[in-house]
């Protein structure tokens, strides 16, 4: 069978678990022109979260019987245009819980403790020794956790919140509205972690931003649309918020103008999953979703 896979993985993935098979690999910034010709003719799509499956993509590929993507997301994918067309859809859950939260944790505490102010003033040379009122931040200890999306990552996260001694309030997709207020008002930490939905996206907008606790910080490793950045911008300008720490972009790869030259954000390039062992892991279950599919066996994380 012909397998098209977007970007080069960490290996041994491809090579080992889809040995027997073509394996095409792209370079992630293929012209859509080239992706296309290598859809016409393949069977099964490895994308990651920057390849786009659309109904237009799918449209170009007569032959093709699964999308297995190297992620946990599927926002980028048409699940229904698939279901339509009978081709199997799978993600990769479960393998990048830990890495994920590491992150977001690392976001919290970085923004808490202001670690990329300080580390600035370090490497600008202009530092001069220990002062009583240099760069303080605000403890984690006795403050609220807020989670907005319960699944594997956002209990994670609790998780570690509790470790530090944090008060955790999760709200998930079936709980009612005045928990999500709450959750606006009284977390010192708000912490993203739901799938990008029509329900979710621009959730965080401007009401619920101005409806968060004054000086509170906000982490978003989870999908950029579900905080509207002008807003984010204007909340942290009008000191709303303490500060922000995001991983993930509302026109990701672009970056709201109004963020990178503030010091109370912190900003990564999606790096949620980044580690060696996460993304080999992704690779190698998102690969073994296709080897096991043209043996005819089910599928472990089928989607929609
Ligand atoms: C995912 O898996 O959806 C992340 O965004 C990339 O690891």
């Amino acid at each position: 069978m012909k397998v098209f896979v977007g970007q080069p993985l960490p290996e041994p993935s491809t090579s080992e678990l889809l040995a027997g098979h073509e394996v095409v690999i792209g370079a992630g910034s293929l012209p859509a022109a080239e992706v296309a010709i290598h859809l016409a003719g393949a069977d099964a799509f490895l994308p990651t979260p920057r390849e786009r499956v659309t109904r237009e993509v799918l449209s170009r590929a007569p032959r093709l019987r699964i999308v297995a993507s190297c992620s946990v997301g599927t926002d980028h994918i048409d699940v229904p245009a698939c279901r339509e067309r009978g081709i199997a859809v799978t993600n990769t859950p479960g393998v990048l819980t830990e890495a994920t939260a590491d992150l977001a944790f690392a976001l919290i505490l970085a923004v808490s403790r202001r670690m990329h102010e300080g580390e600035a003033l370090l490497r600008s040379g202009r530092w001069d020794g220990w002062m009583p009122l240099e760069l303080l931040g605000s403890s984690l200890e006795g403050k609220t956790l807020g989670i907005y999306g319960l699944g594997r990552i956002g209990t994670a996260v609790a998780r570690r919140g509790e470790v530090f001694g944090m008060r955790t309030l999760g709200v998930g997709g079936g709980d009612p509205p005045e928990r999500f207020e709450e959750l606006l008002a009284a977390s010192d930490v708000l912490s993203l972690h739901a799938p990008l939905t029509p329900e979710t996206r621009g959730r965080f907008s401007r009401r619920e931003l101005f409806a968060m606790k004054k000086g509170a910080i906000l982490v978003n490793t989870a999908r950029g649309p579900l905080v509207d950045e002008a807003a984010l911008v204007e909340a942290l300008e009008a000191g709303q918020l303490r500060g922000a720490g995001l991983d993930v972009y509302e026109r990701e790869p672009a970056v709201h103008p109004g963020l990178p030259g503030r010091k109370d954000v912190v900003l990564l390039p999606h790096l949620g999953s980044a580690t060696e062992e996460t993304r080999r892991a992704m690779a190698r279950l998102a690969c073994s979703e296709i080897a096991r599919f043209f043996r005819g066996e089910p599928l472990r994380h089928p989607v929609g």
